[in-house]
């Protein structure tokens, strides 16, 4: 399809706007940036309102805002919730950068700054998508719009848990329409049909009452950074599968057929692999890269510390070593009880010498997206119309832990239509988002409310 003329006129105002909204370090894990949090929601509310949102406004919540509006055209009409997060990542280490996080720029055909494509570069295209609609040549809206922005995704989304419990009829829609997971290349388009669940903790090993001289205790006492190290490396076995009792009990084994039509989706190994400067893929053993990463639950170690880092040498036996441990889970683990199998499993292999603490953070639940709705229907045929190509449905290893909840609460199914790239280095430092697949966004989004509403 040719692109809208509206779009082409109005690009570089548009990507001006998100660049100015990018300048916001709205970075919801650090409470010196609380402030920055709030003058996003505030930029988001003005923007929302005009574009031409009604009933904007800000809903407080226990946490960060959640900037709330709505588009109505009629009771006949099919309702669509918007969702995405104005919240963004850390942007540690800075020195990785090569251009500041929160001073966005456009380079080879990318906007680079946190947030760029998680998610405020993919929340914007809905914001200029409803404008387009609704100025002069738009074809306006089809579809009743709600949209629900929050501040809080990246820390777990527990405050928007509660506001979606206590707010069930003014969320009331027929589906969730969430831009914030990617497509497989700019050449070709994809669904995201599931997302991976989360159990996160943080361990704390603790041995002598004090930190030690290595050469007066060392050999006679249990350092915890090896005890930890140890009780890490048995989380594994050769076959790289996660040996924690009952880990897998619940796991959905996926029949022959159903793996063979998601290897249906191009992939390239060697890409892969040069893609993140690597000499090998390693993984649980029978199953290919792309399903370890989407329908395999995986156990890291995201962090871990402990002892001496400063400059030279010191000779210690450290008092305690920490780590965070991260389980991505997929259907039908439970987040409640693989956090239960964790605790208890990380606390029975302490070795002698040392005793263990197991802190749970947030979770979050799997989910898979249905591909037989009217609503997945239109999102691949709007894709097929602004790409000039259908999407493949592919599953996806991240986690948005609403997702499962809209469905357990609002009894609403959601639409992931995406426009990132794995390689936009999301939560790394560089993130980016291409021009291109931000205005494919604007583009394709307005398509999506009228295949759905054609559909209805
Ligand atoms: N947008 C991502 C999740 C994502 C990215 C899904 C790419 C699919 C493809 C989201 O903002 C995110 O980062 N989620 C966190 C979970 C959260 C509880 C911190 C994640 O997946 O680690
Ligand atoms: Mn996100
Ligand atoms: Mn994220």
């Amino acid at each position: 399809m040719t692109t809208p003329a509206y779009l082409t006129q109005h690009q570089n105002r548009f990507l001006e706007e998100l660049m100015d909204w990018l300048r916001i370090p709205s970075v919801s894990a650090d409470p010196k940036f609380h402030g920055d949090v709030l003058r996003a929601a505030d930029f988001l509310k003005a923007r929302l309102e005009e574009a031409g949102a009604a009933n904007v406004e800000l809903c407080s919540t226990a946490g960060n805002p959640i900037v709330y509006g709505e588009y109505f055209v009629g009771p006949d009409r099919p309702t669509v919730l918007v969702y995405g997060h104005y919240d963004v990542q850390p942007a540690d280490p800075y020195e990785l950068w090569n251009s500041p996080p929160f001073e966005p720029v456009i380079q080879d055909g990318n906007i680079y700054a946190r947030g760029a494509c998680d998610d405020k570069g993919q929340v914007y295209m809905h914001v200029k998508a409803l404008e387009m609609m609704l100025r002069d040549g738009g074809a306006g809206v089809p579809c009743n719009l709600k949209f629900m922005f929050e501040g809080e995704e990246e820390v777990g989304s527990d405050n928007l848990g509660i506001f979606v419990k206590a707010n069930q009829e003014k969320l009331k829609a027929d589906v969730i329409l969430i831009s914030d997971t990617g497509i497989l290349a700019n050449d070709v388009p994809s669904i995201e049909v599931g997302l991976r669940g989360l159990s996160y903790h943080e361990v704390e090993v603790t041995g002598p009452n004090r930190d030690l001289h290595s050469g007066l205790y060392g050999g006679a006492v249990l350092n915890p950074i090896n005890a930890l190290c140890d009780m890490i490396s048995s989380l594994h076995d050769a076959d790289c599968h996660i040996t924690i009792p009952g880990f897998y009990d619940n796991v959905a084994e996926l029949s022959p057929a159903e793996r063979a039509e998601l290897a249906q989706a191009p992939f390239s190994e060697a890409d892969f692999k040069q893609s993140i400067g690597l000499p090998a893929a390693v993984g649980e053993k029978g199953f290919t890269t792309p399903e370890r990463t989407s329908i395999r639950p995986t156990l890291d170690v995201n962090g871990i510390w402990g002892g001496y880092i400063g400059e030279g040498a010191k000779t210690v036996i450290p008092g305690k070593a920490f780590a965070k441990i991260s389980m991505r889970l997929v259907p039908h683990q439970t987040s409640d009880e693989i956090t239960a199998l964790f605790q208890k499993h990380f606390a029975s292999i302490a070795p002698a010498g040392v005793t263990v603490q197991v802190r749970p953070h947030h979770g979050g639940e799997p989910v898979v997206t249905p591909t037989d709705s009217a609503a997945y229907r239109a999102a691949a045929k709007a894709l097929t119309t602004t790409f000039g190509k259908a999407p493949v449905p592919t599953r996806g290893g991240g986690s948005i832990p609403i997702v499962a909840m809209f469905k357990s609460e609002l009894g609403l199914d959601s639409v992931l239509l995406g426009f990132g790239l794995d390689s936009d280095a999301i939560h790394s430092p560089n993130e980016h988002f291409g021009v291109f697949n931000f205005l494919k966004g604007i583009e394709t989004i307005p398509e999506f409310y009228k295949e759905y509403a054609a559909a209805r």
